[in-house]
Formats: C-alpha cells, sequence, structure tokens
C-alpha cells in the first residue's frame, strides 16, 4: 500500500540540501516515442532527415532531434541513455533503453515485415532487463555495467500502449480494438510488478497521446467531418484514447495498492500534447495538425504512399516525403512522431507538477540541469 508522495522520499534520505533527488539511472521501456536508437541498432540503418535538427544526423530517434527521455536525462544530469541492443559504444552505467520503435505491450501476432510491429514487445523489455541484472550481478561484470543497487535508485519510464492501439485501428475500428485494451493496461501493470521485483521503486508512467489529431491518422483513419472537433481533431479516436488512459490509471493503482513503497507517476501527456495541437501558437509553434516531414502538402502534408524521407515512383513520377524548413514550428515531425520542440516542450511540463498524477513536482524538489 502506498500512498506515493516523492517529497516524503526526498525529504527521508537526508537534508533538503544535499543530493535531491538523485536518481543515479533511467530505464526506459516504450515504442518509437521513447526509442533512442534501438530499432535501427537492430534494423539498420536509419536514414535523413531523421535527426536533423540536433543531432544533424540520423540518431535513432523518430523525430528530428531529441525525444523525451533525452530530455529528461538532461534534467536529471544523466547522459543520453545507451540503447539496449546496440552492441557499439554503449554505456549503461546510468541506466538503458529497452523502447524500440513500433513495440507493442502485447505480443505481436505478426512479423515486422508483414505488418512493420517490432518484435520486442513490452515483454521481450523486461526479458532484457532481467538480462541486464543477471550480467549485474556477475562475480566480475563488464566496465560499461552500473552497480547492482542501481536498480532499486533507478527512475523506471514506461511510454508504451500507442501500436497496440492504433496498428489495427483501421482494420477493426475503436471497437474492435476495445476488445483488447483491458489486456494491454494490464500487461503494463504487471510488467511494473516485475519490475518492482527486481527492485524498482519509482515508476513513471506517460499514458497515451490523442492520436486522433496525428496527420497520419487524420490522412488513413476513417471518419466524415462531423468527427472532427474545433481544433480538426477526430473527436471518435480521441474520447477511445480518453477511455482508454482511464483504464489505464485505474488498473496502475490497483496493481500499485498490491506494492509496498513503491511510488507511481502516472503522466498524462495525454493533455500536454492536446493542449499543443490545439493552440500551437500559445507555445510558440506554427502548426498542428500538419506534419513537417512529408509529402502532398495541404492540411496534414501526410502521404500514406510515402513516410518521411523515403521516395517512390508512382505513376512514373519520383516522389521523396522531405522535411520542412522550420521543424520548430511544428508539432508533429513525421505525422505520428512530435518534434524536437515539441518534445521539449512536453518534457518541461512533465518536469512541473500541473501533469503528474499525484503531483511530482521535480522542477522543485530536484536540482535539475536546463534543458536547452
Ligand atoms: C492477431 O491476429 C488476428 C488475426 O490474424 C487478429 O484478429 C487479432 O486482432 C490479432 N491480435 C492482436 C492483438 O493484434
Ligand atoms: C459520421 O460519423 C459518425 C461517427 O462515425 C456517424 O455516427 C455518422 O453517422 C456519420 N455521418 C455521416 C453523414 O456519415
Ligand atoms: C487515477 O486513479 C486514482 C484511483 O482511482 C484516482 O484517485 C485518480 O484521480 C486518477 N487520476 C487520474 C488522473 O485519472
Ligand atoms: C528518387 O529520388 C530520390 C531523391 O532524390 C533518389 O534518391 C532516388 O534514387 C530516386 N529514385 C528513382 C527510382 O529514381
Amino acid at each position: 500500500m502506498s500512498i506515493f508522495w516523492l517529497l516524503l522520499i526526498f525529504c527521508s534520505s537526508g537534508g533538503l540540501t544535499d543530493a535531491k533527488c538523485k536518481f543515479p539511472a533511467i530505464f526506459n521501456f516504450g515504442d518509437s516515442n521513447s526509442d533512442t536508437g534501438g530499432f535501427w541498432a537492430a534494423f539498420p540503418a536509419q536514414h535523413g532527415p531523421f535527426g536533423m535538427t540536433y543531432f544533424k544526423k540520423p540518431a535513432g530517434r523518430a523525430s528530428d532531434g531529441r525525444v523525451v527521455v533525452d530530455f529528461l536525462a538532461q534534467a536529471l544530469g544523466l547522459p543520453f541513455l545507451s540503447p539496449y541492443l546496440n552492441s557499439i559504444g554503449s554505456d549503461f552505467r546510468h541506466g538503458a533503453n529497452f523502447a524500440t520503435l513500433a513495440s507493442t505491450v502485447l505480443l505481436p501476432n505478426t512479423s515486422l515485415f508483414v505488418t512493420g510491429i517490432s518484435p520486442f514487445s513490452l515483454g521481450i523489455q523486461l526479458n532484457q532487463i532481467k538480462d541486464l541484472k543477471a550480467k549485474v550481478l556477475e562475480p566480475k561484470p563488464y566496465g560499461n555495467l552500473p552497480p547492482p543497487n542501481i536498480f532499486s535508485e533507478a527512475l523506471y519510464t514506461i511510454d508504451i500502449g500507442q501500436n497496440d492501439f492504433t496498428s489495427n485501428l483501421k482494420a477493426i475500428g475503436i471497437e474492435g480494438v476495445k476488445q483488447y485494451l483491458p489486456q494491454v493496461s494490464s500487461q503494463i501493470a504487471w510488467t511494473i510488478k516485475e519490475l518492482y521485483d527486481m527492485g524498482g521503486r519509482t515508476f513513471m508512467v506517460f499514458n497515451l497521446a490523442p492520436v486522433g489529431c496525428f496527420p497520419a491518422f487524420l490522412t488513413e483513419l476513417p471518419h466524415n467531418s462531423s468527427d472532427l472537433d474545433e481544433y480538426g481533431c477526430m473527436i471518435s479516436y480521441n474520447n477511445a484514447v480518453v477511455d482508454y488512459n482511464i483504464m489505464l490509471n485505474e488498473t496502475l493503482h490497483q496493481v500499485l495498492n498490491m506494492l509496498q513503497d513503491a511510488s507511481m507517476i502516472y503522466v498524462d501527456t495525454h493533455s500536454v500534447k492536446l493542449e499543443l495541437f490545439r493552440h500551437p501558437k500559445d507555445h510558440g509553434l506554427l502548426y498542428g495538425t500538419k506534419a513537417c516531414c512529408g509529402h502532398g502538402g495541404g492540411a496534414y502534408n501526410f502521404d500514406p504512399e510515402v513516410f518521411c524521407g523515403n521516395s517512390k515512383v508512382i505513376n512514373g513520377i519520383n516522389i521523396t516525403a522531405t522535411a520542412c524548413e522550420d521543424p520548430q514550428n511544428y508539432v508533429s515531425w513525421d505525422g505520428i512522431h512530435a518534434t524536437e520542440s515539441a518534445n521539449k516542450l512536453i518534457t518541461s511540463a512533465v518536469l512541473s507538477d500541473s501533469y503528474s498524477h499525484p503531483p511530482f513536482p521535480l522542477s522543485r524538489l530536484c536540482d535539475l540541469h536546463p534543458i536547452g
């Protein structure tokens, strides 16, 4: 049973001034929203214009620059997380990233080469951290591994479920997807229980984004104009996301009530992203439901035939989906994933306490580093 005021945890570990909020590591589980190079380590290689803004080359992120977990690591004074799957130059002393692009919570019943779903689903990612822990506990561990106490002191971040929600939406519709969403939320909760049993104590779970505002889904999913709200987002799909998020929160709380001394922060990134899509100009951006990198222009600049960075000959014409000149003005990078500038705004919101339940005022409790 736990009421998880992180304040109590930080205060109980000494004076308020010394070593505030020291998370020595982050272990991240997720999909493309938080992949820092895992997918493209397994299935090389990513190409431009991904990475153009910050890394100036493809860096394994599904964005023009940093993703939220990159900013989070920077804020906590940690290096960028090495993907667990990356065999060259990785350093796991401050955590590891198990996320891969196109990962699902549920075991996929299809192949990457058929439907584009990653084989590294949440259950596999859990196996990977168990393997990492076993290697850490070996008598002579390798030099790029953390000390054994890392597993109890780390921050565990979980941002996954979007592909479970969206990958079958077109084929089976909202009602079809709803049939297995309870399995998705309970699998996430069960994973947290497993991580707790491994020593994990502080969990940050990101809820599902308003996919009804994504240029890709606005282009691909069936809807009519009466299903669009005043911001141009699809009401039915966004309502289904909200229903799922309520269920996720309830399920997480049920599991948490069984875990002694665990802290769980449910991060409402849904609200943050919805606000960016609805009022981009209030946050220094210009475009909400229009992708920066795509083809076709128009309201969404998304072409399901040619994804960002790809070329395809259609009716004898060679079409390439290229990036806009000013990704800093967009919420959506490629129709599905957020731009670096949106990710930065999302992280700033996450670091304030406004979107965390219970309140998690990281910016007041921790000596946060600027995320410039
Ligand atoms: C698995 O595949 C079947 C048909 O091949 C499909 O009906 C079902 O929805 C799939 N399950 C998931 C979780 O994707
Ligand atoms: C528009 O879509 C909604 C929800 O899918 C449906 O209830 C309604 O009948 C549709 N209206 C038209 C004119 O097709
Ligand atoms: C999550 O669920 C808990 C327990 O039922 C509830 O107290 C809380 O208000 C919910 N939070 C959100 C953001 O829905
Ligand atoms: C199409 O254009 C792209 C980008 O200019 C180029 O890399 C690719 O080779 C072209 N493909 C064909 C079939 O001409």
